[in-house]
């Protein structure tokens, strides 16, 4: 199975420190993954506008095409202005709504604040839901207290937590290797 990685975002390096660290965790749960990390910040974005998907930039449709034809997600998310970045959810506004469709999602996601937790369950698992993915009842959130100055995350009860998402995540990969997928649509 492919499973992506996704770093939602254009700014910042947390998310994307948490995802090295999931990446390791889920090896040591189940080596024959095929793990890949996708970094938003390698892509100049476009925004979904409506015109034929050729006419997008080739790294957006690379990414697109990452997306769906990956069969696992752990996606990461900096929280902004009490949501998800623009950025991360025009991605999901590119995909076939069955792109992610009984396929096994993990969320990671790192704030400002503590206050901001929630923001994964009512900002982006509904978004999951939609897509009828198969979203772990783990995640992680993360604060800046959590991090060294280079972004390491320092914090035992965090490393355990993002242990204890790997464990059950791979467990979900084996569950959707069994649930039939519906072929979608090629852009
Ligand atoms: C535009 C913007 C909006 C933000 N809004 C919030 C917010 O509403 N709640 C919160 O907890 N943190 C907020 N933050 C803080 C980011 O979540 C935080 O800076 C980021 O996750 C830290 O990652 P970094 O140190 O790698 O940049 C915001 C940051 C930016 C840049």
């Amino acid at each position: 199975m492919k499973i992506l990685l996704v770093d939602g975002t254009v700014l910042g390096r947390k998310t994307g420190a948490i995802l090295e660290e999931v990446k390791t965790y889920i090896e040591q749960f189940d080596s024959k993954l095929e793990l890949e990390i996708l970094t938003f910040a390698n892509y100049e974005h476009q925004i979904v506008d409506g015109r034929p998907f050729d006419q997008y930039n080739a790294g957006m449709q690379e990414m697109v095409r990452k997306i769906e034809e990956a069969d696992g997600y752990i996606f990461a998310t900096p929280i902004f202005q009490g949501s998800i970045p623009g950025v991360l959810k025009n991605a999901f506004d590119f995909l076939n709504p069955k792109a992610l469709r009984y396929k096994p999602v993990s969320i990671v996601a790192n704030g400002g604040t503590y206050q901001h937790h929630l923001v994964v369950e009512n900002q982006l698992k509904p978004i999951l839901d939609y897509f009828r993915a198969l979203v772990t009842p783990n995640y992680v959130y993360t604060h800046a207290s959590h991090f060294d100055a280079d972004n390491h995350i320092i914090d035992e009860n965090v490393h355990e937590r993002l242990q204890e998402l790997a464990r059950v995540f791979v467990k979900y990969c084996a569950l959707s290797a069994d649930l039939p997928k519906t072929p979608i649509d090629q852009h």
